[in-house]
């Protein structure tokens, strides 16, 4: 098999927590702990979880806005960290963002035409006339005209702001887009057009998509594989297929639940988990889910759970299931 596009290695940000006027680090917020995943040339990664357990946080470091407290970044078989400057630069020509407020990360007092123009004068990449034409081709390519080159953000609306937020992401020939909840802004209406849109991209563009979002919901369609987030830690991660048919970890089973369900007869054993997140700047001990897991056992307050790979390409971090509890593992 060949390598993965992208393989990231026990990555973890620790950001300081300070305090006083000499700014006195009084501990950490640990919001990615220990993570670890590969993306394959060509496919979607869906990266899920509730708010504030390290999705972004991730997302950045891999596009290094963020440096790692730790862990391994390799793209196309080189890491990241040891890039020279000019592989750097064009390493960042390679992957690109686009995110969920298209309005936010769009320059108000710029046209479109300029916002598009832009990644290419920051790369350096063409002449005007070139970088002209550049501009018109992916206004065409993510459905819009030559004529909004001349318009403002606001005169956009919402679903067509987060075209120009993906056009702008494929001005330089990326080949790895980490798309951070590009649709949880937009009405459900507007959502399956974009992602629609997103799919018709990969298929033509042949792009590798890292799918960021709250629920589970969302990146079915668009997911080759599923990973699922808790407390800075990846809990479960499998194939799409796998883990909607068969949920293991208590974690992604109620984040199911919350998921609607088209047919009446469709019922689920648990309901959704209760209470809220734990701070991330102080996780519980073991397992960081056993605060609010109804299957808790005493080892959950005490040892960390190791991945067990319940079948191949589905892996889970759950005590309920290890080689030694492998009776009660569902799949085998
Ligand atoms: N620059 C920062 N300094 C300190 N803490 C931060 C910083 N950025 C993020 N955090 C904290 O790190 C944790 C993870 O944040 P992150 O934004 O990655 O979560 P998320 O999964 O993307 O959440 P959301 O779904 O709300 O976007 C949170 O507790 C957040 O408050
Ligand atoms: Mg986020």
């Amino acid at each position: 098999m060949s390598e993965p596009l992208l393989k990231v290695e026990g990555l973890k940000k620790y950001f300081p927590i300070q305090s006083g006027v000499v700014s006195r680090t009084i501990g950490h917020v640990k919001a990615v702990d220990d993570v670890s995943f590969e993306v394959n040339e060509g496919e979607t990664l869906g990266i899920v979880g509730e708010s504030g357990c390290g999705k972004s946080t991730t997302g950045r470091m891999l596009m290094r806005l963020l440096e790692p407290t730790e862990g391994t970044i390799t793209f196309k078989g080189r890491k990241i960290s040891e890039l020279s400057n000019k592989e750097m630069r064009a390493m960042r020509r390679n992957i690109q963002m686009v995110f969920q407020d298209p309005y936010a990360s769009l320059n108000p007092r710029h046209t479109i035409g300029k916002i598009l123009e832009e990644p290419l004068i920051v790369h350096g990449i063409g002449n005007a006339a070139e970088r002209k034409k550049k501009v018109s081709e992916l206004l065409k390519i993510v459905g819009l005209s030559d004529f909004h080159a001349k318009r403002y953000p606001h005169q956009f609306s919402g679903g067509q702001r987060q075209r120009v937020g993906i056009a702008r992401a494929l001005m330089t020939n990326p080949e790895l887009i980490i798309a951070d909840e590009p649709v949880s802004a937009l009405d459900v209406s507007v959502q399956a057009q974009v992602l629609n849109l997103m799919q018709d991209l990969q298929k033509e563009l042949k792009l590798t998509y890292i799918f960021i979002a709250h629920d589970l919901g969302v990146v079915r369609h668009i997911s080759n594989r599923v990973a699922v987030m808790y407390l800075g830690h990846i809990v479960e991660i499998a194939d799409s297929e796998s883990l909607y048919e068969e949920p293991l970890h208590p974690y992604t089973q109620a984040l199911l639940t919350a998921v609607p369900v088209p047919d009446p007869d469709f019922k689920r054993e648990q309901e959704l988990i209760q209470g809220d997140i734990p701070s991330p700047s102080n996780p519980p001990s073991g397992c960081t889910f056993h605060t609010r897991c109804p299957f808790k056992m005493d080892i959950c307050t005490k040892e960390v759970p190791a991945y067990f790979e319940a079948k191949k390409g589905h892996s889970v971090a759950c005590h309920l299931f290890n080689e030694e509890r492998n009776d009660i593992n569902p799949i085998n």
